[in-house]
């Protein structure tokens, strides 16, 4: 058969360049440290841990298919109606479905330049165009994406906070721009590390959703909550919006270990106390230590950071990814979001901290 009689992707997805997740092992080190996937270092809730043991009992059973306990564990949570909630397996299966739903071929939808760049990759496959929006100090900016707004404009994915720069865009901004959008266009806010932001002008979009008819948040278990292997995520929108993404999400989409692990997690304030706690003390740790190292820190509100290397020979972000990794601290390097001289820290235990700083300082010549 020649290629061009074998089957075909559709237009776009042979334009992807597919998602690679940071890496996970450092051949050779004694003990690894894994400060690439802003995972949570305190792990998850011991009652999430004990209500997924605790549904082995029932694999043989489907999940229930609207995800009903979790989706109104989290109505109790955040005071929402459940009704206008779905959960999906991971935030990146709602962004996703998202997606799918609203773009059809040749349709626009916007990101950042150092926004996720899981949009861009979602947009192709759903045979969209992406049309990247510049930045101001590697944060998005209100008017440089209206700028990119035209007729074919259907999506603006928002991730508020940013990941990888760790940086948010202020509420009344926020506002402002969807003021502006027409009213045909979805903003897609994505809120995966709002638990974290301290910050009087921040708001993660559920005001925004619950006073409009195109804003949709999306949200995660796999960062606070410490469930990432159970990919689990939830999307709050107005009706209309739920319902599209209904018709179209598999019927199965959360599982029930999940679901009953997120309910369990949702319940424990005390231990997303402590998480949030430990990332309010240790993330201006490693921004201040760091800098003092001569090392530009873009200022985060989440649980990481981006750290600027120089291009100076032996300086460089591949040299200290290489250094550190040869230590057993695993960075993410993030040149795929246009940060070729960039590293991204995530905020681990004090251990796993001190031993980045410490290494850091002996890269550059310096003493901790
Ligand atoms: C901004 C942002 N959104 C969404 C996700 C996806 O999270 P998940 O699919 O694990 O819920 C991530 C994960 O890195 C993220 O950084």
């Amino acid at each position: 058969m020649s290629v061009q009689q074998r089957p075909q992707p559709r237009p776009g997805v042979l334009d992807i360049e597919a998602y690679v997740p940071g890496k996970s092992t450092a051949p050779g080190a004694a003990r690894v440290f894994k400060l690439s996937a802003n995972e949570t270092p305190l792990g998850p809730s011991a009652r999430a841990a004990e209500a997924f043991r605790a549904a082995a009992d029932h694999l043989h059973d489907y999940p229930e298919g609207s995800a009903r306990k979790l989706r109104e564990a989290i109505g109790r949570s955040f005071g929402l109606d459940p009704a206008r909630i779905v959960c999906g397996a991971g935030s990146d299966d709602l962004l996703n479905l998202l997606t799918h739903a609203y773009l059809a071929p040749g349709d626009e939808a916007i990101y950042t330049r150092h926004g996720f760049r899981i949009y861009p990759i979602f947009t192709l496959a759903a045979g969209g165009k992406p049309v990247m929006a510049e930045e101001k100090n590697y944060t998005a900016d209100a008017d440089s994406i209206l700028a990119k707004v035209t007729a074919r404009t259907r999506i603006v994915f928002l991730a508020n906070p940013n990941n990888p720069t760790g940086t948010y865009m202020p509420f009344d901004e926020v506002k402002r721009m969807h003021r502006a959008l027409p009213a045909h266009v979805l903003l897609v806010l994505d809120a995966a590390y709002a638990e974290y932001v301290r910050r009087n002008d921040y708001e993660s979009g559920i005001e925004l959703v619950a006073t409009s008819d195109n804003v949709v948040m999306t949200r995660t278990f796999s960062k606070i909550h410490g469930l990432a292997a159970l990919r689990l995520g939830w999307m709050y929108g107005p009706s209309h919006v739920v319902d599209a993404v209904n018709r179209i999400r598999g019927p199965f989409n959360v599982n029930t270990p999940a679901m009953l692990a997120g309910v369990a997690s949702i319940e424990d304030a005390a231990h997303l106390e402590t998480s949030r706690a430990h990332n309010a003390r240790w993330l201006p740790w490693l921004t201040e230590e760091i800098g003092k190292l001569g090392l530009d820190v873009t200022p985060s509100v989440a649980n990481f950071i981006l750290i600027h290397f120089p291009k100076t020979k032996g300086r460089t972000s591949r040299d200290a990814d290489a250094f550190l990794t040869a230590r057993g601290l695993i960075l993410r390097e993030v040149s795929s979001y246009d940060l070729p001289d960039a590293l991204r820290l995530t905020v681990g235990t004090e251990e796993a901290n001190r031993l980045v700083v410490a290494a850091l300082a002996e890269f550059m010549g310096k003493k901790a």
